[in-house]
């Protein structure tokens, strides 16, 4: 995983590598580190933690050099040490490199520099490839740049797995190659200054064109111009410049505390904006330009998979039973992480639908693929659009939800779900579903951000309650048909952020073993709302009940039954069933929420998480 940045032109380069490392957080935030040439030889500042370290370090005792290149390290092999932080060298100290991604081979590429007299500071992968790099360099009758150039092609000629690299030496001075295989890199150009970096949103403020490296690619930059090889060999003709859009703002956390609970109360306003311009009233139906699908097209898919991972995966969940119901065609999800691996039957009529947020999750990128490979029509759901997700689909949607900052997302995953609810208005229409019913989702829909509205009013409501609970050592979330997806999401919030084990259950599963789990300190959460199957959850409470177990329940405005029945409740205004999930999900990141703040813990940033995992 992590984040690269690497500048080399006419202007310091330190203040760029540290702010565009800033920029790159959500890859990683484990360590970083910086290497600038001075001139005559390449000086380096690691710190354990976040790129704020880093920067205070450098305050103190700054780096002088035009051409740099800097790492945000999410840690793969070795531990979260100085030692194991990027960059690393060779064996000579005068080559430096950062890498993203994965050797699958480091042990054996080890194992033979050990046995050649090699010794190593730390335990990664990327130092092995450093050595492997340098020690080729060395070799060469001259140590001049074509000489580098093919020693990071006969280094990378024997590494197996994923990397994206940036790499300098003091030998070759004013002089940064970067190469790809499996993690995104790219070149970008500005006022007389060449960088790299993991995104363009990084460099986006500095340059004005970027060229994305394919895989196999290894460019060499001087400050002026460009080459761009290939480790199989030979030039490669470089990949054609694409204009740099304006990255999104990053506005700052306003009046609140934390990123996440800003993220949480935008959703109204992140609701409106998916669904700005996509809701046909005349139609009964939704619009989605991005598909690049005629309606006989849309006709002909017969199955549909959504992958993604993590809070993306349950919003494919909740999403699954939205497009059944309307649609009625099948849905499967599939954790993108398993499906690059299982021989899931495709077909030219099964749309696969690759969903992430950051849209540049290493699994969900090797699912698109793989379903490309097999000749599935692949579409993106993204956030950002300008990831390898949306580039790399056929067509999408795109979300409109904003930076999300917070590592725990939020607002991203009721964006999602509305999504998919819209997809399945869509796919409906085309099909068996009248034109009133099209026409009462649609008023469900737009319900929604004034309903969500109401419920964010309940905010202090909730954080009262999750006061009372603070000390409890695991909690099990419940929910029935959609609401189950929302039980994993909200299971899955407190985990992330405050580190109390948690599970979500279907609530008819509570019999078949969670119920073992079920004692005074053990609170169950359960997705009560008034719909068809609100009696069956009636009884699963009273289960947990019978056994002293407490219990929170999330359900409709005015049900004093539930109020009666639970310890605490969390009444939400009242809602169309099928858009149940989105208000039900409100409440539980707002419970979670509150209680890692009442815990002490790094809501925005929590430990051992990243934003985004940019390795399998
Ligand atoms: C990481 C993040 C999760 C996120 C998942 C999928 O694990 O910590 O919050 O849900 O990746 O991310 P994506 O960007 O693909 O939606």
């Amino acid at each position: 995983m992590c984040g690269i940045i690497g500048c080399i032109g006419e202007a310091a380069a330190q203040p760029f590598l540290i702010e565009g490392l800033g920029r790159l957080e959500y890859r990683g935030y484990d360590s970083a580190g910086v290497a600038i040439w001075n001139g005559k030889e390449i000086e380096t500042r690691k710190s354990i933690g976040r790129v704020s370290r880093l920067a205070e370090a450098l305050n103190e005792s700054p780096l002088d050099g035009d051409t740099g290149i800097s790492h945000t390290r999410w840690a793969t092999h070795g531990a979260v040490t100085e030692e194991n932080a990027h960059p690393h060298f060779d064996a000579s100290g005068r080559l430096a490199l950062v890498h993203n991604g994965v050797l699958e081979n480091h042990k054996a590429l080890r194992d033979g520099l050990l046995g050649r007299g090699h010794t190593f500071v730390s335990q990664t992968d990327t130092e092995v490839l450093a050595h492997l790099i340098g020690e080729a360099f060395d070799c060469a009758p001259v140590q001049d740049r074509d000489a580098l150039v093919a020693a990071v092609r006969y280094a990378l000629g024997q590494a197996m797995g994923t990397y994206g690299i940036g790499l300098l030496h003091a030998d070759t001075g004013r002089f940064l190659i970067a190469a790809r295989k499996g993690s995104p890199l790219i070149v970008g150009f500005g006022d007389g200054r060449q960088f790299l970096s993991s995104d363009v949103d990084a460099i986006a403020d500095w340059v004005d064109e970027v060229i994305y490296l394919e895989d196999g690619d290894i460019a060499a930059l001087d400050g002026d111009t460009y080459e761009v090889h290939r480790v199989s060999g030979g030039e490669a003709t470089p990949p054609a410049p694409v204009k740099v859009e304006a990255p999104p703002t990053r506005e700052g956390r306003g009046r609140y505390a934390h990123y996440m609970h800003k993220e949480i109360h935008e959703q109204p306003e992140t609701l409106r904006e998916v669904m700005k311009g996509r809701l046909d009233h005349e139609g009964g139906t939704a619009v989605f330009s991005g598909l690049q699908r005629t309606n006989e097209e849309l006709r002909e898919w017969h199955r549909i998979v959504l992958t993604g991972c993590g809070t993306t995966y349950h919003a494919a969940l909740a999403g699954e039973s939205l497009i059944e119901a309307l649609a009625r065609i099948p849905v499967e999800c599939e954790y993108a992480s398993e499906f690059r691996y299982r021989n899931v039957p495709l077909d030219s009529r099964t749309a696969v639908f690759a969903m992430s947020q950051s849209g540049e999750t290493a699994d969900t990128i090797a699912a698109l693929r793989e379903s490309k490979r097999k000749g599935a029509p692949t579409l993106g759901i993204c956030n950002n659009v300008i990831s390898t997700i949306a580039r790399e689909s056929e067509g999408g949607v795109g979300l409109r939800a904003g930076l999300e900052i917070g590592v725990a997302a939020t607002k991203t995953f009721t964006s999602q779900v509305v999504a998919l609810a819209m997809l399945g208005l869509l796919l409906g229409r085309i099909r068996d579903l009248p034109h009133c019913e099209g026409m009462d989702i649609i008023r469900g829909l737009e319900s929604l951000p004034e309903l969500v509205a109401q419920t964010l009013e309940l905010d202090e409501e909730i954080s009262r309650i999750a006061a009372k609970y603070i000390s409890a050592r695991n909690f099990l979330f419940m929910g029935r048909q959609a609401n189950f997806s929302i039980a994993l999401e909200g299971a899955l919030k407190m985990k992330e952020i405050s580190y109390i084990p948690a599970s979500g259950y279907p609530s008819a599963e509570l019999k078949h073993g969670v119920i073992a789990l079920v004692n005074e300190e053990t609170p169950s959460i359960f997705l009560a709302p008034q719909d068809g199957v609100y009696e069956k959850n009636l009884s699963n409470i009273e289960e947990v009940k019978a056994r002293k177990g407490p219990v929170i329940a999330v359900g409709t405005e005015g049900d004093e039954t539930l109020a009666s029945l639970c310890d605490d409740v969390i009444l939400l205004p009242q809602v169309p069933d099928f858009l149940a999930p989105v208000l039900n999900v409100i409440p539980l990141q707002l419970f979670a929420y509150h209680t890692a703040v009442a815990l002490g813990c790094d809501v925005d940033k929590p430990k051992n998480l990243a934003k985004s995992v940019t390795v399998e």
